[in-house]
């Protein structure tokens, strides 16, 4: 089978390419990527040069070369990872959001369904059900909790999603959309809460916990939804929706004080700045669909995920040192200068 995997040079998306070379390495990968501030080609050089696998630097958006790229290819499944995916740049820059997570995933189902592709899959985000209090710790998302969003980017997410549930009902595309909860391990951008903790850390540098740090998100590692996807592309059922996430919901402050622990470095470069506007308060998921349905169940505990996550950025400065310098700084600097 070929597969399409947009978004490949990122986060989960390059995790899923390393995931599925090894799980079907009788498939043929393509990885479709725009190369962002986000996409990292280092990520994939190991496996340039395999025969089954092929790198293409395009934007999910333009239409004549996502066409091309099915007209050659004539791809069986699409596994659309693309996206602009950081809260707070949606929070200052909007557009870019709406353009790629909503127009590219247009264009990636619109080729789908010329091409005749037997697969088409969304990977979303919890984000898209908004959050829950605090106080209601009996309280889940499932697949059937209410859309209700709370920043451009999870808005543009769920954006995504209606419009893919569209294709599947209008013109039959056959669609699956995985919605799963904050992902944490090897390859993840240092913009985000858990390696930028970790490198500010090294550095001896502040670590910013916006607002009290109280707020929850459901910690899953990456490979556990690598797995997920990989288990609903086979067996998961076109037109459905599938949560993804680990029963693992722990606090702000508490994952930089455990990341403090595990550097040996002190608490007291804790610092709190002010909070992200509309900060969602708590995430978790209910994962029963995808465990009674496909027998999915996360295998690394937090514990031992965090340990290994730590490992591979003390091991790995080679990856993460040219990205925190340049065009990142500039970025930090306006992110958290005045916070
Ligand atoms: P990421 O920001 O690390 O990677 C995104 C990748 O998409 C980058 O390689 C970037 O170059 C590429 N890209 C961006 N715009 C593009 C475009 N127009 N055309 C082609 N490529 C483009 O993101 P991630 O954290 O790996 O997230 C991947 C997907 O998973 C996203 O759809 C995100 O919404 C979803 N998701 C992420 C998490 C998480 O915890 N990170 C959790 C649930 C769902
Ligand atoms: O839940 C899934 C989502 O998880 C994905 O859809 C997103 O693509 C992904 O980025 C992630 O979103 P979050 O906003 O939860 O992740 P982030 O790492 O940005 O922040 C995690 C929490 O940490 C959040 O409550 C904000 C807080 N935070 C974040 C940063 C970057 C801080 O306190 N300080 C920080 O510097």
């Amino acid at each position: 089978m070929t597969i399409i995997i947009t978004g490949g040079a990122g986060f989960i998306g390059s995790n899923f390419i390393y995931y599925m070379l090894n799980a079907h390495p009788e498939d043929r990968l393509l990885c479709v990527d725009k190369l962002t501030y986000a996409g990292n080609l280092s990520t994939l050089a190991p496996i340039m040069d395999k025969p089954n696998f092929r790198f293409c630097k395009a934007d999910i958006c333009d239409r004549e070369a996502v066409y091309a790229l099915f007209e050659e290819e004539k791809p069986d499944i699409v596994v659309n990872f693309a996206a602009e995916s950081h809260v707070d740049r949606s929070i200052e820059t909007p557009d870019i959001f709406l353009q790629t997570n909503i127009i590219g995933t247009s264009v990636m189902m619109d080729a789908s369904r010329k091409y005749g592709v037997k697969r088409y899959h969304q990977v979303s985000t919890d984000e898209v059900y908004g959050d829950l209090p605090l106080d209601r710790p009996d309280l889940f998302f499932t697949e059937e909790t209410p859309i209700h969003t709370s920043s451009p980017y999870s808005s543009s997410k769920a954006g995504a999603d209606l419009l893919a549930m569209a294709y599947y009902r209008t013109y039959g595309l056959p669609v699956t959309i995985s919605r799963c909860s904050n992902n944490y391990g090897p390859y993840h951008f240092p913009e985000k809460l858990i390696p930028l903790m970790i490198i500010n850390a090294l550095h001896d540098k502040p670590l910013p916990v916006y607002g009290e740090g109280i707020n929850v998100r459901d910690w899953l590692y990456v490979e556990d939804h690598c797995k997920a996807i990989d288990l609903i592309l086979h067996g998961g059922r076109v037109g459905e929706v599938y949560n993804i996430g680990g029963h693992n919901e722990m606090r702000n402050i508490d994952i930089v004080k455990l990341i403090c622990k595990e550097l040996g470095k002190p608490e007291s470069l804790i610092t709190f700045v002010t909070d992200r506007k509309g900060h969602d308060m708590r995430y978790a998921i209910d994962p029963t669909k995808i465990h009674n349905e496909l027998g999915w169940l996360p295998e690394t505990r937090f514990a031992e995920g965090i340990k290994k996550t730590v490992r591979w950025y003390l091991d790995n400065e080679a990856w993460w040192q040219p990205i925190i310098s340049g065009e990142y700084m500039d970025y930090y600097e306006k992110m958290y200068g005045n916070r």
